[in-house]
């Protein structure tokens, strides 16, 4: 192996610093709170925990051992493990799954950009939830500026991924997220003691422990297959799943790592991000009065009134959307890298010439999706803007889709010992829980998303 010129990561802390990397997002800090809050909170929380643990973490796994064995992009790597037969199809739909959702990721990156900018020429300062989001909507509404930004951070993509593997990536992560993590535990803290809301008229408008009881104590009374299939979609895009970016990484990871406490702890640290994220908005929501269910604007105006309520509220506000945006640019440059290393390798380009290109359709295609926010408000389809199809169709359908292909495919098409000796570095350690593991990528995981799956199309009521 030593022979061949794939880059790789340097250290165990580097792997766990990308996955993570890749993981922690936009997914957890902008997606999370905001179908949280559209799905009822707490019941979605228990859902989505549930298809952490018994969906997302054995696909995870099973990602990070094809690649490693494979050592080789999303798509030559069901090529090289079951050669002439159509699996390498699970690939080639993960690469498309990577340019619809970096097309919009990419444009709500933009948007962290821009409120970097706020940040800096104190834009928030005095201003009132409703305010607030006055502020949020216009920006929406103007159809030349989230374009000029969403531009900007493509760019910014771009160039990491050129920069390959171990200079880019892995030193821009390792520093960074044990930063963003403190600055969401302090802004927790703050969000959770604001208490409660009184106004001049001593009407009591909210309490921030409503966030906390909305955020923890599951309703079931509203929990329907939307919220099931919202939750499933949710737990594959917060854990890069089901699209070969944790095949991709997984092909940079060296021999002796073990791949499965890699997986626990990304697993791990994502969904606590998500969780926290979640602690330091709903109680503010609450406390301000506003709807947990506003949408996808919710932490760009609940956010910032937080950061009103506390000393040196100015850095805070700049450190945090800082912290976002390379948040949200470890996270598209892995989705970004899954279609450059397609491309170098299967269709033999130029790493330079395969970013340029990839980039620019994304970023063609990202337009659109800004512009639906504004000047292409009208065109939907099936109802829905291109923004929000982008979003619906990669992250509630083919991310679960390759992730019960994965599933498919490790359980009843790999060789059950090669995907042990793989997993075990070799047997050079015992899997303690391989058989329930098996169990659940044969069978559970695979049942349980096609489940969902035709209850949302209504085949099954
Ligand atoms: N997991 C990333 C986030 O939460 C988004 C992502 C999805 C990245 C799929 C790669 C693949 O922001």
């Amino acid at each position: 192996m030593s022979a061949n010129t794939r880059d790789s990561f340097t250290s165990k802390f580097g792997v766990i610093a990308a996955a993570a990397g890749s993981a922690v997002g936009l997914g957890n800090i902008w997606k999370f709170p905001y179908e949280a809050g559209q799905n009822g909170g707490g019941a979605f929380l228990v859902i989505y925990f549930f298809f952490i643990i018994t969906i997302g973490l054995p696909i995870m796994i099973s990602e990070f051992v094809i690649g490693r064995k494979t050592n080789a992009n999303a798509v030559r790597a069901f090529k090289k493990m079951s050669p002439r037969t159509p699996w390498y199809f699970t690939g080639v739909m993960g690469v498309a799954a990577s340019f619809m959702i970096l097309s919009f990721y990419g444009v709500v990156a933009g948007w962290t950009l821009e409120y970097i900018y706020m940040s800096v020429t104190n834009a928030f300062k005095g201003q009132s939830p409703e305010d607030l989001s006055n502020v949020f909507n216009a920006f929406l509404a103007n159809p030349v500026r989230p374009v000029m930004w969403q531009v900007l951070f493509m760019i910014l993509t771009g160039i990491v991924v050129i920069g390959g593997i171990k200079n880019g990536i892995e030193k821009l992560t390792k520093i960074l997220m044990p930063v963003l993590l403190l600055i969401i535990v302090v802004m927790g803290i703050r969000s959770i003691t604001l208490g409660a809301n009184v106004n001049e008229a001593g009407e009591v408008i909210g309490h921030s422990f409503d966030g906390l009881k909305f955020l923890f104590k599951p309703d079931f009374s509203k929990v329907d297959i939307n919220v099931v299939l919202d939750a499933l979609g949710q737990a594959f895009f917060s854990l890069s799943l089901g699209m070969g970016t944790i095949i991709t990484y997984g092909s940079y990871v060296r021999k002796n790592n073990n791949l499965n406490k890699t997986a626990v702890e990304v697993a791990f640290l994502d969904t606590l991000i998500a969780v926290l994220a979640g602690v330091a908005i709903f109680p503010a929501v609450f406390y301000f009065g506003v709807a947990p269910s506003e949408g996808p604007g919710l932490v760009f105006t609940i956010l910032p009134g937080i950061f009103q309520k506390m000393v040196g509220g100015y850095i805070w506000t700049l450190a945090f959307f800082t912290l976002l945006a390379v948040a949200a640019l470890t996270s598209s440059i892995s989705l970004l890298e899954v279609a450059v290393a397609y491309f170098v390798e299967e269709l033999k380009m130029k790493r330079v010439k395969a970013t340029i290109i990839t980039g620019s359709i994304i970023t063609v295609l990202g337009v659109a999706c800004s512009l639906s926010n504004n000047v292409l408000k009208e065109f939907t389809i099936f109802g829905r803007n291109i923004f929000n199809s982008m979003e619906f169709v990669s992250s509630n359908v083919l991310l679960p889709l390759g992730g019960m292909l994965i599933a498919i495919f490790v359980g009843w098409f790999v060789k059950r010992s090669d995907f042990y000796a793989e997993l075990s570095n070799e047997n050079t350690f015992k899997l303690k829980f391989f058989n329930a593991f098996y169990a659940i990528i044969k069978f559970v995981a695979p049942v349980a998303i096609a489940i969902v799956f035709l209850y949302s199309v209504g085949l099954l009521k």
